[in-house]
């Protein structure tokens, strides 16, 4: 694999990496890889003036994930998996745990455009930071939307298709648009 060039460009990159031809780095001094990363061709990792990328150890990104911090933060925890055509945007900043599975076509913010004043254009309002924060060990289904803002706790699984706009308590199974709690896990499970 292609390491090399890519110990140059990113802040560090950890041992035993398995990065594929064609990643897309920009801000490559803020981004750092945890050991046994893996990260296929067409992910994009991005980070900003003030921004970072943080990815733990024995994480996955899968091609055409998008990680873009941009002068915020997107802080991945270790053993965690971000799947085909994810778009995490960390603008507010996002902390994810360890043990986090992220279904392909899932999309996570962290802010939001102002738009109090309807007489202005909502682009001229600007946008305001709202931070992220999912727990461990959790399983986000595909085409979900997790919106800025949001606490996700521990042990959770985020029915596919979901729209999540409200915190979500450890051992919650939500579902829907918005998401609601459909079940809390059984012991047994856990
Ligand atoms: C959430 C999930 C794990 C099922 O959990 P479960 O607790 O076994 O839920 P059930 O299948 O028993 O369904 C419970 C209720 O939730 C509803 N439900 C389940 N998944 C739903 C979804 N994605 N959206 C809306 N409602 C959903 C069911 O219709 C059912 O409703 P009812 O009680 O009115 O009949 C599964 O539906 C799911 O979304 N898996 C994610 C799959 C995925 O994205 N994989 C990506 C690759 S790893």
């Amino acid at each position: 694999m292609l390491a090399l060039p890519y110990r140059v460009r990113l802040h560090r990159v950890g041992r035993r990496p398995r990065l594929f031809p064609f990643i897309l780095i920009s801000g490559g001094r803020r981004i750092a890889l945890g050991d046994d990363a893996r990260v296929e061709s067409f992910v994009t990792l991005s980070a900003g003036r003030g921004g970072r990328v943080t990815i733990g150890e024995h994480c996955e990104l899968r091609r055409f994930a998008q990680l873009e911090a941009d002068s915020g933060y997107i802080e991945l925890g270790h053993r965690c998996s971000v799947n085909q055509f994810c778009v995490l945007n960390g603008f507010g900043g996002i902390k994810i745990g360890n043990d986090v599975r992220i279904a392909a076509h899932t999309v996570i913010l962290s802010s939001t455009h102002n738009h109090d004043n309807s007489r202005q254009t909502i682009h001229s309002q600007g946008m305001s930071a709202l931070e992220t924060v999912i727990g461990d060990d959790v399983w986000i289904g595909t085409h979900s939307v997790i919106l800025g803002g949001v606490r996700i706790g521990s042990h959770v699984i985020i029915a596919t298709g979901a729209i999540v706009n409200q915190d979500v308590p450890d051992y919650a199974v939500v579902a829907g648009v918005p998401a609601k709690v459909i079940r809390m896990r059984l012991e047994s499970e856990i």
